[in-house]
């Protein structure tokens, strides 16, 4: 809900309000952002107060009764360029006389019901309205008459969600230009307490891993330059009070809807107050607004929850699902895939092909994906992107007919594509070599012996939108992969269609074109995008997008860390999670195949590996999986999802059905210890006083995990490695223990179950609890209704 009494905006959700108030002197001051209060006509209580001038500081509208304030110590809404305020500020204009000072006071205001009136003229992805969840918006107008510029701030409120979105809008009423040098899309003013700021951050194959720093004096800053928002650091940051958990505490959460180069900062200054700026970076950024142009920012996420790091997540949960993704996918369970990529790489032909698919079906996988290497003439990376004709050669028949075969199988198809590239050695650069992006006369760099095609240019937009067209619609293809493989470097736009400053931004407005175009021609295809795995994991590519895939890295272990972190800003039916081989083409660590699963399904369930040459029992325990899957696919899709423990020694996750009458827990243990105590389950968000039943999901032991062990019990000799280890081990695993429970709720959340003892080095038998390195256990909560 948004009010306004007086000169106070107050905009509530559920469980929180912020509070604008327009100060005497018309700049506009943050008196309260955190959980809900309750406030009458005391909203003198929350504003700031001052009697005399801080020393050396600049001191504003000195004739009225404000005249000792400095803005540098007052939470501010938005804050400009030569008015005192010494922080991080969010807009850096350039004037037409060279001047960069802006003075934006108070004009107008509007609230309405829905999301920002005019969300489709910015052409950027933007938060859905809901009909469960009804959107409200406010606008407060400033304006800036010196220059005859006006500033609009769009707040919009989703209240179910707990979710506030912000974004600025500038209006050029000058006859001259200005130009942009800076215009972030939130600024969040708060008292400062000890707060932690966690920032989700890596490289290729350790994409958003949590770090964690205590903020102190001075300005933390994250950032991407490289075209996209990057695997370096996540556009999502959380802001937790010193003690926050997962459950309890405050935090705060901020996100951006954008695809390209955004930067975060948090700054804590010496007057003791928090800022926090969000939106796209300035770096290379110089944007020139004419005469009655008007420049939107992408929409900035903002959130609150004192239910700890949990609550956050949950809130951006709720928020992706039923405003951001396409809602056609919105809750809509996703297909078990197989994906030739590691099991063939370029290496592949229609009987190769063929030979998966229906080893896929026998498994009861429901989706082929054929990755990298069907066109053109790309049998390894150095040729053909852009040429997105079928290489009838290597597959043997036209693409119809290879879908048509795939189909026959009762298997969907999906497709690869890397539609903003083009290869040097390629038709498409040979013919238009114009349309990479390149610096006339200059060398250009190449990443992964490919150019970046500039999509800035409207022709080259139009050209990959009707080639893709028609590609979709010349067969059956439900699926594609949206990949991008190299960041961009020397940015520049040969068709003049962007200046360098401009071009990043125009890069990703380009993008964002072309995808609206694709996706509403195609509704009912799904999209996931890639970028080198999760280089590109952001609210702007899950607006077209509903999933991505998560990392290239599909090893447990990393994935535990990789899932771990993006669980914080995005749900799990937003990340492609795979089973591929052991050992790990990424890392070369053998994991079992039960522990790649599990890990697995706290995703959208894919296989990626050689299937057609598993062993007896490796195709048993997989058809098992994909049973189990397809049987809690909407809990772990879906479902509320928790970190309930990370410590050295264990990690537990926990997906919650929203009557709370079912939960699967993942136990993960990253290492062995002999001699060690129990592991306890413990369990969150149940209904305290039903029963449930909890049992341990059967998983498979292999006997090489017990070396020559193994002899202790076997009445023949057998020699570890030796052609009789090989030879059982592929038709013979020993079972897990089992284990069942029939408990409380509250049981499970506040005392937990302490399971059977591991091995801990001295023997074996059906009560033991086999976990080597890099292993795991699902528990299965049930609740057992009385009858
Ligand atoms: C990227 C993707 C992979 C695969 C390859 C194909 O690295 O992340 O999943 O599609 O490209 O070249």
């Amino acid at each position: 809900m948004i009010t306004r009494k007086n000169n106070i905006f107050h905009i509530t959700t559920q469980k929180l309000s912020y509070i604008i108030g327009i100060r005497a002197d018309k700049y506009l001051e943050n008196l309260y952002f955190g959980q809900k209060i309750n406030v009458q006509n005391d909203y003198l209580a929350l504003a700031e107060k001052t009697a005399f001038p801080y020393g050396y500081s600049v001191v504003i509208n000195e004739k009225d009764k404000d005249k000792n304030i400095t803005l540098d110590n007052i939470c501010l809404e938005y804050s400009f360029h030569g008015t005192g305020d010494y922080r991080n500020l969010p807009l850096l204009l350039k004037m037409h006389d060279n001047t960069y000072s802006s003075r934006f006071e108070y004009d107008s205001f509007k609230i309405y019901e829905g999301i920002y009136k005019d969300s489709d003229k910015t052409h950027l992805p933007h938060a859905r309205d809901n009909k469960n969840d009804k959107a409200e918006t406010l606008e407060i107008t400033l304006k800036d008459d010196f220059y005859h510029l006006e500033l609009r701030l769009i707040y919009t409120v989703f209240s179910a969600c707990d979710v506030i979105t912000r974004r600025c809008v500038l209006v050029n009423h000058d006859k001259e230009t200005v130009t942009i040098e800076k215009m972030m899309s939130l600024q969040l003013d708060i008292p400062k307490k000890d707060y932690i700021l966690s920032t989700f951050d890596g490289l290729w194959a350790r994409e958003r891993h949590q770090n964690d720093k205590e903020l102190i004096s001075g300005s933390y800053m994250i950032e991407s330059l490289n075209g996209t928002s990057s695997n370096r650091h996540n556009p999502f940051i959380l802001l937790s009070t010193k003690g926050t958990t997962q459950e309890v505490g405050e935090c705060i959460g901020v996100n951006l809807v954008y695809s390209g180069n955004h930067k975060e900062i948090v700054e804590v200054s010496e007057y003791g107050k928090l800022r926090i700026l969000s939106g796209i970076n300035d770096t290379c950024f110089s944007y020139p607004v004419k005469k009655e142009e008007v420049f939107y920012t992408p929409e900035a996420v903002l959130t609150f929850s004192c239910d700890g790091k949990n609550g956050v997540s949950k809130n951006m949960h709720d928020f992706v699902l039923n405003h951001v993704i396409p809602p056609q996918f919105a809750y809509k369970e996703r297909p078990i895939l197989i994906n030739n990529w590691e099991a063939t790489y370029f290496n592949f032909n229609q009987s190769k092909i063929m030979g998966l698919v229906k080893e896929a079906k026998h498994l009861g996988m429901e989706l082929f994906v054929l990755d990298d290497g069907w066109f053109g003439e790309r049998n390894d990376d150095t040729s053909s992107l852009g040429d997105w004709t079928v290489n009838e050669k290597k597959l043997g028949c036209s693409l119809r007919t290879l879908v048509e075969k795939v189909n026959k199988q009762g298997i969907e198809f999906g497709i690869w594509l890397e539609p903003e590239m083009v290869s040097e050695n390629s038709k498409l650069y040979r013919e238009h070599s114009d349309w990479a992006i390149a610096i006339p006369g200059r060398k250009t760099y190449l990443g992964r012996n490919q150019m970046v095609l500039d999509y800035t240019n409207q022709k080259v937009r139009d050209y990959i939108v009707g080639i893709i067209k028609e590609l979709l619609h010349s067969a059956n293809i439900s699926y594609v992969k949206w990949d991008m493989n190299r960041p961009i470097s020397d940015a520049f736009s040969n068709a003049g269609s962007a200046t360098p400053g401009e071009f990043y931004h125009k890069y990703v407005l380009g993008l964002y074109e072309v995808m609206e175009k694709l996706t509403k021609e195609f509704p009912e295809v799904l999209f996931e995008g890639c970028s080198s795995g999760g280089n590109r994991f952001d609210l702007g590519m899950l607006y077209y997008m509903p999933q991505i895939w998560t990392s290239d890295d599909t090893d447990a272990q990393e994935r535990i860390q990789i899932q771990s972190g993006t669980s914080y800003g995005y749900p799990l039916s937003g990340m492609g999670a795979h089973v591929s081989a052991s050992p790990n083409h990424q890392t070369l660590r053998n994991t079992s195949l039960d522990t790649r699963f599990q890990v697995a399904c706290f995703g959208n369930l894919g296989y990626e590996l050689d299937i057609t040459k598993l062993t007896t029992v490796e195709k048993k325990i997989i058809k098992g999986q994909i049973e189990f899957y397809k049987q809690y696919r909407a809990l772990f899709q879906y479902g509320e999802f928790k970190r309930v423990l990370s410590d050295n020694e264990h990690i537990i996750w926990q997906v919650t059905s929203k009557d709370k009458s079912k939960a699967i827990s993942l136990l993960y243990r990253p290492y062995a210890k002999p001699n060690d105590s129990a592991d306890i389950l413990y369990a969150k968000g149940l209904k305290e006083d039903a029963m449930y039943r909890v049992h341990a999901r059967e998983v498979a032991i292999s006997i090489k995990e017990f070396g020559n062990l193994i002899n202790q019990i076997s009445p023949i000799s057998i020699k570890e490695e030796g052609i009789l280890q090989s030879a059982v081990n592929k038709v013979y695993t020993l079972k897990s223990e089992k284990e069942e429970y029939i408990v409380s709720g509250s049981l499970l959340m506040y005392a937990g179950i302490k399971l059977k003892q591991r091995f801990i080095g001295i023997g074996h038998n059906e009560d033991t609890r086999v976990m080597g390195d890099f292993s795991s256990r699902l528990y299965v909560i049930e609740e057992v209704k009385s009858k």
